[in-house]
């Protein structure tokens, strides 16, 4: 669904550019005030100071949305999520907050495993009817783009499931959130794989990853490279194979401990390496010289009672920082963008302009929509956020509480 409409009386808060802003670009924002976007079939047509035009009869055939001064912002976009599973982990966080790590609970055979024992029972309804209550809840705090991964199957059916519900989200005609898929078959390995690991990457590379390709189910192919997990050796060999297959690469990095992962998705060439907790010095130099996008987690350092990530270090050394939730059922079971936004700027020392680049145009460039979404642009998509009123330092500043007033999706009004 696409629509024609004309914001005017905005306060225009937008980075400016069709590829990610790397180091002190990330804060050069562009605002204006008394500002109009004109939408036009869902495509941004017109961007810059009110015209007058929407009182003379010049625009019958649009929507009028008087922003009244309020801050407007491109949506949102969340660019690292798990939002499709069955089952939660409540146990499991309450085992945590009594001092068992995160891998602890997954060697034993709780964490991924016990979550993809849930999606396998849960059949698609399921699956796609909790899947779309996040989207939603997602919409509410401004998001308008959700990347979500597969890696909750395991096995050959179940992770065609997952990439189905998704592709059956991303093509409603009334959907809020456009959806990009992720291939995570390497997010653990599988009980029926236990101590087998190569021959679980054997078995993805050869069974299931062509028939992802053929159905054109997933754009981005990512793994878990963690200690006990997916070694360096075994995440290059299947990411590797993936990139010959036609997918872009992107990697789980040095979430756990320090193993290179940041490295490893500067060799290859990924679009960006995800979590980074514990990146060393050369991991941040090689992903600045390869423009790797840095997509920084700070819930799940906040969930797992972890360090956070050298945000700050990294634009300083000239990464491009992206900011995402990563929502899922285990290490961090939260999707909220204000909360995001408030640990982004109070632990990882980014200031309100570059976490807003963060969340907007660089989400954009890690799912390489970049030239699509992201900024308010002419060319670009309608899609924006309305902030409750004409400080976009709320964004931070009201801490875990949404100032998200109204989202526009391809021009079209959805009130939160
Ligand atoms: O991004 N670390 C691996 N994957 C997820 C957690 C998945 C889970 O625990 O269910 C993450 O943290
Ligand atoms: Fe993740």
């Amino acid at each position: 669904m696409t629509e024609n409409l004309i914001v005017f009386n905005a306060r225009l808060v937008t980075p400016q550019g069709f590829s990610a802003r790397c180091g002190k670009e990330m804060g050069e924002l562009l605002v204006m005030d008394n500002a109009t976007v004109e939408v036009t079939d869902g495509i941004i047509t017109y961007v810059g100071p009110n015209r007058g035009e929407e009182r003379d009869g010049y625009y019958q055939h649009y929507w009028h949305y008087n922003a009244r001064g309020r801050c407007v912002l491109p949506g949102f976009v969340d660019s690292h999520t798990h939002f499709v599973f069955g089952g939660e982990r409540a146990e499991e966080f309450g085992w945590r907050l009594k001092g068992e790590s995160y891998m602890s609970i997954m060697q034993r055979g709780g964490g991924i495993t016990s979550t993809m024992k849930a999606t396998r029972d849960a059949g698609y309804i399921r699956l796609r009817s909790k899947a779309e209550d996040f989207l939603k809840q997602m919409n509410h705090m401004g998001v308008t783009t959700v990347e979500g991964k597969s890696g909750y199957g395991l096995d050959k059916e179940t992770e065609l499931l997952q990439l189905k519900v998704m592709r059956s989200l991303a093509s409603d005609e009334h959907r809020r959130v456009d959806v990009v898929p992720t291939f995570l078959g390497a997010h653990a390995v599988p009980p029926e794989y236990q101590g087998r690991t190569d021959e679980y990457v054997d078995y993805l590379i050869r069974d299931v990853m062509p028939v992802v390709k053929e159905q054109g189910l997933a754009e981005f192919c990512d793994v878990f490279c963690e200690e006990g997990v997916f070694s360096i050796e075994q995440s290059r060999r299947l990411l590797a194979t993936a990139s010959d297959m036609g997918f872009v690469l992107k990697l789980h990095a040095d979430e756990i401990v320090s193993l290179g992962g940041a490295e490893l998705a500067a060799e290859l060439g990924a679009v960006s390496a995800d979590h980074l907790l514990h990146a060393s010095d050369q991991g941040i130099s090689r992903m600045a010289e390869a423009g790797v996008v840095a997509t920084l987690l700070p819930l799940t350092a906040f969930a797992l009672r972890e360090p956070y990530a050298r945000g700050r270090e990294m634009i300083d050394a000239g990464c491009a920082v992206a900011l995402a939730t990563d929502l899922n059922p285990g290490s961090c079971f939260s999707g909220s963008i204000p909360l995001t936004f408030a640990l982004a700027c109070i632990y990882m020392h980014l200031t309100v302009e570059e976490a807003i680049t963060a969340l907007t145009l660089n989400g954009a460039a890690a799912l390489r929509r970049a030239d699509r979404i992201g900024s308010i642009e002419v060319g670009k998509q309608g899609d924006m956020v309305v902030l409750m009123n004409d400080n976009f330092h709320f964004l931070p500043y009201y801490i875990g509480m949404n100032c998200v007033h109204t989202t526009i999706k391809g021009g079209v009004i959805y009130p939160t």
